[in-house]
C-alpha cells in the first residue's frame, strides 16, 4: 500500500524542502520549518520543477486568499518587486497602498479617471522610426490584444440565454475598422488613439474605405450584416463602459512606486457583470502597459476576484487566458485569485470548447495555492486539478480549520502551509470589519 491508501503509516511524508529564498510566508506544517515563496526564483532553479512564475490562488471566500496575496506583495518588495493590482473590486488593497505612501486610483461613475482599453501602451511610441517589419510586428501584437478584448466584451453580451456570437466576419470587420481608425491602413507615421465608442460610430456610419476593405457591396449591406455586433458594442458604450472605459486614458500610473492599484468598489452597485467587464478591460489594458517592460522590472500583477470576469462567458475566459499567456514582460509574476477551480468552467456546457479552454487555463500557473474549500468541491479538486486524496482532504478539512491555511502545489510537490501575518499586516488584511462592526 502507498501513503494514499494507508496514510496513517506515513504521517510525516514531506516533500523535499524549497530553498529559503523570496518571501517568507509562514510555517511549512509538515516539515516544521519556515516556508518561502519565490515563484521567479523557482523557475530559475533546476531542482524545483516549475517553468512559469504564475500563481493561481483558490479558496472559499474569507479563507485568506487576499491576505496571503498582500503578505506576499509586502514581503517581496524587499527583493525589488513592485505590485500592480489590476482591479480591486472591494478597495481592500487601499490600506496597503496608503501604508506604502501611494494613493490608489479610484475608478467609478462620475470620477475623472478614464482608462482606455484600446490604449496603445508603450508599443506605439516612436512609431515613425520603426521599419516596416517592426511596425508590422507591433501592429500584430496591438490588434491581436484589442481583438481578443473586444471579442470578450462582445461575447459577454447576451441574446436571450446565449452569448452574442463572434466569428470571422465580426473579427474582420473590427480589424478593418481598428486599422482605419488608428491610421494604420493609410500608413500614418503616428498612430491615432481610438476608443470603443469611436469604433461603434464607425460601424454605425461606415466609410467607403471600410465597406471596400470588408468587401461589402454597399454600406447598407455592411450595416445589415453587422447589426448584432454593432448593437452589442452600443450596449457597452452606453452601459458598462459609459464614462469609465470609453475615452483616452487620463491616469498615469507611477511605475516607480512600489504599488499601483485601481479601486473598483464604486462599480459594485452596477452589478457583477459591470465589475467583470471592468476587470476584463483592466486585465487587457494592464497587459498592454507591460509590453516592452525593461528586463529587471520585476512586478507582481494581481487579478483578484477573477470569477466575476469568468462568469461573463467563454469569450471573457479566452480574453483572460490570452492576457496571462501572451504577457511578454518576462519579469512579471501573474497572480490571480478565484473561489474554486470550477469558476473557470461555469462558462459553458460540459465538454464544450469553453471547458477545454478553462482546463488549459489551470495549467497556466505552475504554482497553485489552495485555501480551504467545502467538502462539495472535493470532486472538482480531484478531476480538474488532479489532487490525490490526501491533498484533497488537506484542502477540505485541515485548511478549513484556520484562516491562511493552504495547500501549496509547487510544480508537482505539495506543501501544507499556514500563512502567518504580522499584527500590522493582519490589520491591513482585515476584510471582516464590516461584519465585526455590525455584530
Ligand atoms: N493568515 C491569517 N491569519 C489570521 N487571519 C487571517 C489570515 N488570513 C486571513 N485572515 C483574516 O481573514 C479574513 C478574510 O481574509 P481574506 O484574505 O479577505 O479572505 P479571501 O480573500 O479569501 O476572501 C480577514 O479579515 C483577514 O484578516
Ligand atoms: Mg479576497
Amino acid at each position: 500500500m502507498t501513503s494514499d491508501q494507508a496514510p496513517v503509516y506515513w504521517p510525516l511524508v514531506a516533500a523535499p524542502g524549497l530553498p529559503p529564498t523570496g518571501a517568507q510566508i509562514g510555517v511549512d506544517v509538515l516539515a516544521g520549518g519556515a516556508f518561502y515563496a519565490d515563484p521567479m526564483g523557482w523557475v530559475l532553479r533546476e531542482d524545483v520543477g516549475v517553468t512559469n512564475p504564475n500563481v493561481f490562488c483558490f479558496g472559499k471566500p474569507g479563507r485568506g486568499k487576499s491576505a496571503t496575496t498582500k503578505a506576499f506583495i509586502l514581503r517581496m518588495l524587499d527583493f525589488g518587486y513592485r505590485a500592480l493590482i489590476l482591479g480591486d473590486p472591494k478597495d481592500e488593497y487601499e490600506p496597503l497602498a496608503y501604508l506604502l505612501g501611494v494613493s490608489p486610483i479610484a475608478v467609478g461613475p462620475g470620477l475623472p479617471a478614464r482608462i482606455n482599453p484600446l490604449d496603445f501602451g508603450p508599443l506605439a511610441s516612436g512609431w515613425a522610426l520603426l521599419d516596416r517589419e517592426q511596425a508590422a510586428t507591433r501592429a500584430g501584437i496591438l490588434f491581436g490584444r484589442w481583438l481578443t478584448l473586444l471579442r470578450g466584451l462582445v461575447g459577454s453580451q447576451r441574446v436571450g440565454e446565449s452569448p452574442v456570437p463572434f466569428g470571422p466576419v465580426e473579427e474582420q470587420v473590427l480589424k478593418a475598422a481598428l486599422r482605419e481608425l488608428t491610421g494604420y491602413t493609410t500608413g500614418a507615421t503616428t498612430l491615432t488613439e481610438t476608443t470603443v465608442p469611436a469604433l461603434w460610430h464607425l460601424l454605425a456610419a461606415p466609410t467607403d474605405t471600410l465597406v471596400a476593405d470588408c468587401r461589402y457591396a454597399t454600406a447598407r449591406q455592411l450595416l445589415d450584416e453587422t447589426r448584432l455586433l454593432r448593437d452589442a458594442l452600443g450596449q457597452l458604450v452606453d452601459g458598462a463602459l459609459a464614462g469609465l472605459f470609453d475615452a483616452p486614458t487620463t491616469i498615469t500610473l507611477d511605475w516607480e512606486a512600489p504599488l499601483a492599484s485601481l479601486s473598483l468598489s464604486r462599480l459594485l452597485p452596477l452589478g457583477d457583470d459591470a465589475v467583470g467587464i471592468a476587470l476584463t478591460c483592466l486585465s487587457s489594458w494592464g497587459r498592454g502597459m507591460r509590453e516592452l517592460a525593461p528586463a529587471g522590472d520585476l512586478r507582481i500583477t494581481v487579478r483578484d476576484e477573477v470569477w466575476k470576469q469568468m462568469r461573463l462567458g467563454p469569450e471573457a475566459v479566452k480574453s483572460f487566458d490570452a492576457d496571462l499567456r501572451l504577457s511578454r514582460s518576462s519579469g512579471d509574476i501573474q497572480w490571480a485569485n478565484a473561489h474554486k477551480p470550477a469558476d473557470l468552467l461555469s462558462v459553458g456546457a460540459a465538454g464544450s470548447q469553453a471547458v477545454t479552454i478553462a482546463k488549459d487555463l489551470l495549467h497556466l500557473a505552475d504554482t497553485t495555492i489552495l485555501h480551504g474549500q467545502d467538502a462539495g468541491v472535493a470532486d472538482e479538486l480531484e478531476t480538474l486539478l488532479g489532487l490525490p486524496p490526501i491533498a484533497r482532504d488537506v484542502v477540505t478539512r485541515w485548511a478549513m480549520h484556520g484562516k491562511g491555511r493552504a495547500l501549496w502545489r509547487v510544480g508537482d510537490r505539495y506543501y501544507k502551509v499556514a500563512t502567518v501575518l504580522h499584527p500590522l499586516e493582519a490589520a491591513l488584511a482585515d476584510t471582516n470589519h464590516a461584519i465585526t462592526g455590525a455584530a
